[in-house]
């Protein structure tokens, strides 16, 4: 069994994500109480990619989201460090790639459009990670965020960063091939910044426009982006 620390060292992490690899999906569903779909649902939308458009789905994982993002037609690649996360997603019909967000094995704006899901918060520096996404995506091409987030109601933010969170490991114990890595989930998403602050490190990186939309109060977000013209 491992898990990774905070300091998110990318062979930690990789081992770790090959640990919950089996029965990923299912605890995934679990923990999120089956909302995760409608999270991968508004993340196609808000991509809103067009068939003969090419999709990077980084920290692809075992390839859900690639699919989803699939069915707009796109042409879409999973890629992930974890081989264990893409094995377990084999039978997706998705091409998959072996790749380190910090250093994609692809050139210079290969693709329309970028997105991570649940992945950007465990890259080892997620202002290198955004400058590395946007370098492999054309001028004018789109990047889509989809990360835990801050509550947006104050209250239920106090509840769930002090009690919930704790919450986590103890139902992971029950359904994870590698509960301890659900400590790390917590820890992470505790120090994860909130919207805002998040907005900001995509613009420090090099992408204009930046929005984003609270999903479930706020549980997650969605950023959106543009990459200047040149
Ligand atoms: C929580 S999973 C999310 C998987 C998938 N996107 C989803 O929504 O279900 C996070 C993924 O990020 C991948 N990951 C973390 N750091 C990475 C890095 N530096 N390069 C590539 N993948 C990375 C892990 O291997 C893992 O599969």
């Amino acid at each position: 069994m491992s898990r990774a620390g905070l300091d998110k060292n990318p062979r930690e992490v990789a081992e770790m994500f090959d640990g919950v690899a089996e029965g990923y999906d299912r605890t995934n569903s679990v923990m999120t109480l089956g909302f995760d779909r409608r999270w991968r649902e508004w993340s196609r939308r808000v991509l809103d990619a067009r068939p003969g458009e090419k999709v990077l789905d980084l920290a692809a994982g075992t390839a859900v989201s690639t699919v989803e993002y699939g069915e707009s037609g796109a042409w879409c690649v999973a890629a992930d460090f974890s081989l264990g996360m893409l094995r377990g997603g084999a039978k997706r019909p998705v091409p998959k790639v072996a790749a380190d967000a910090l250093h994609l094995p692809f050139r210079d704006g290969a693709f329309d459009a970028v997105t991570v899901s649940f992945g950007l918060r465990n890259f080892e520096d997620t202002e290198a990670a955004l400058r590395e996404m946007a370098r492999v995506v054309r001028p004018g091409g789109r990047l889509v965020v989809c990360e835990v987030s801050s509550p947006t109601f104050g209250p239920f933010r106090a509840v769930y960063k002090r009690h919930l969170l704790k919450v986590l490991p103890v139902v992971a114990k029950r359904v994870s091939s590698n509960p301890v890595a659900y400590n790390y989930l917590a820890e992470s998403m505790a120090t994860w910044p909130d919207q805002r602050a998040l907005g900001e490190i995509v613009a420090r990186a090099g992408w204009d426009d930046v929005a984003w939309f609270n999903l479930t109060g706020g549980l997650v977000a969605l950023h959106r982006a543009v990459k200047p013209l040149d």
